[in-house]
């Protein structure tokens, strides 16, 4: 019995691999940002069509820093030194080197989820079976996995063969949230798509988040808000006063903000796995550690960063004032934010509308009922031991 759901196993995970794997890297341009950061519709007159202490910008790849300063010509050094050469390289110029950026590239037709089960399992559980439906029935045409622990560590071993410390540190977690956390940024930066938490709903096809006007081809991230609460006491409810939400999220291979996440997830592992302070890690602290406040707080340094934006025109920084109160999508750079509404709609405050309002995308289960932020993760739980 055990042999055969091994034998099953490996048979998965070996047509998993067959078809994920197919792109060859190359080192290409790392960071094409467009030059532009608007609101839009151009129209939109509900105070969000200026920027305040924003400017336009200059794509940073005539900057050094970000650059593989290692990726010298192969045929000087050949495969072996190249490859020397990037092992001792910065962990982040490494993940460039793997997974290049190329905003120009088409969003990958893939929708990457996690669970314990697939649903071709009798235990993936009835409850959840409409829920997953919605993304095949909504996205004709995109390969859809169900990822599983065992399938996730076999995956990861391959896309981050040449990044161990990668490896270690996704190995070293001590609990299947932050793994859970940890998975989606990593499978979103080495091969892009949608990831979707399980217990989400496809409202709508993610052909219809960015309106007909917006260029794909300037668009390597997209983005929700999770939360938006305009009181005194939000600090009590909320990490973030604008908290940007992970249970979905679109993006390009390469995204830079995904490099950044997977670069300070993996160091701030090793870190705590070296002062030995990682087995006692508590659940308190995973939002901090890996989940929406370490997102948010990642992509609002992106916002900010000098490397990728031209900040010496504006008048100050990329601030959540930016964001609150939005009830159209917005573009900066490359990221688009979409309105509270789009990926929680339903929760009855924070000005998010209901699930049938036109720029509802996507229905998370446990936002419907609203719960607590320390139980948010209930869903998205990847369980250690499948057997
Ligand atoms: C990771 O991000 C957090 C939140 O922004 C920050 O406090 C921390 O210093 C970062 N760690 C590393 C290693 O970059
Ligand atoms: C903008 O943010 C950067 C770091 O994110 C900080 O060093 C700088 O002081 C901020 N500038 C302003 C005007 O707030």
């Amino acid at each position: 019995m055990l042999t055969f759901r091994r034998a099953l196993l490996v048979a998965a995970v070996f047509i998993t691999m067959l078809y994920l794997v197919t792109r060859t890297h190359a080192p290409s341009p790392m960071d094409q940002i467009p030059p532009q950061a608007e609101s839009w519709p151009a129209s939109n007159t509900e105070g969000h069509t200026t920027r305040t202490g924003y400017t336009p910008t200059t794509p940073v790849s005539t900057k050094g820093s970000d650059r593989m300063p290692q990726a010298k010509k192969p045929k000087t050094h050949g495969q072996q030194q190249l490859l020397q050469d990037m092992s001792r390289a910065p962990l982040k110029d490494k993940l460039a080197y793997q997974f290049p950026y190329d905003v120009e590239t088409k969003f990958p037709a893939y929708i990457w989820q996690t669970w314990k089960y697939t649903p071709a399992s009798g235990d993936f559980g009835e409850n959840l079976r409409p829920a997953e439906a919605s993304w095949s029935e909504k996205h004709p045409g995109f390969i859809h996995e169900v990822i599983t622990d065992q399938v996730a560590v076999h995956l990861l071993r391959h896309l981050y063969v040449a990044v161990p410390e990668v490896l270690e540190a996704y190995q070293s977690l001590p609990l299947p949230v932050l793994k859970a956390d940890f998975f989606r940024y990593l499978i979103l930066l080495a091969r892009g798509g949608i990831y979707s938490d399980i217990d989400t709903h496809a409202l709508k096809s993610a052909a219809e988040w960015l309106p007909e006007s917006v260029p794909r081809e300037a668009i390597g991230l997209v983005i929700g808000i999770e939360a938006d609460p305009d009181r005194e006491d939000w600090a009590d409810w909320y990490s973030r006063r604008i908290q940007f939400c992970q249970w979905t999220i679109q993006s390009k291979p390469g995204h830079p903000v995904l490099r950044d996440v997977v670069a300070n997830i993996t160091q701030e592992t090793l870190k705590k796995k070296k002062e030995g302070s990682l087995k006692s890690f508590k659940g308190k602290n995973v939002i901090e550690f890996t989940g929406p406040a370490l997102w948010t707080d990642t992509i609002f340094k992106f916002l900010n960063d000098d490397k990728y934006f031209d900040m010496s025109t504006g008048k100050g920084n990329i601030t959540w004032e930016d964001f609150t109160g939005m009830t159209t999508a917005k573009k900066v750079g490359d990221v688009v934010v979409l309105p509270i509404t789009s990926f929680s709609p339903g929760v009855q405050q924070m000005g998010a509308e209901d699930y049938d309002h036109p720029m509802a995308f996507v229905k998370h289960e446990f936002e419907g009922t609203w719960k607590p932020e320390s139980e948010r993760h209930i869903g998205a739980e990847v369980k250690e031991e499948g057997q």
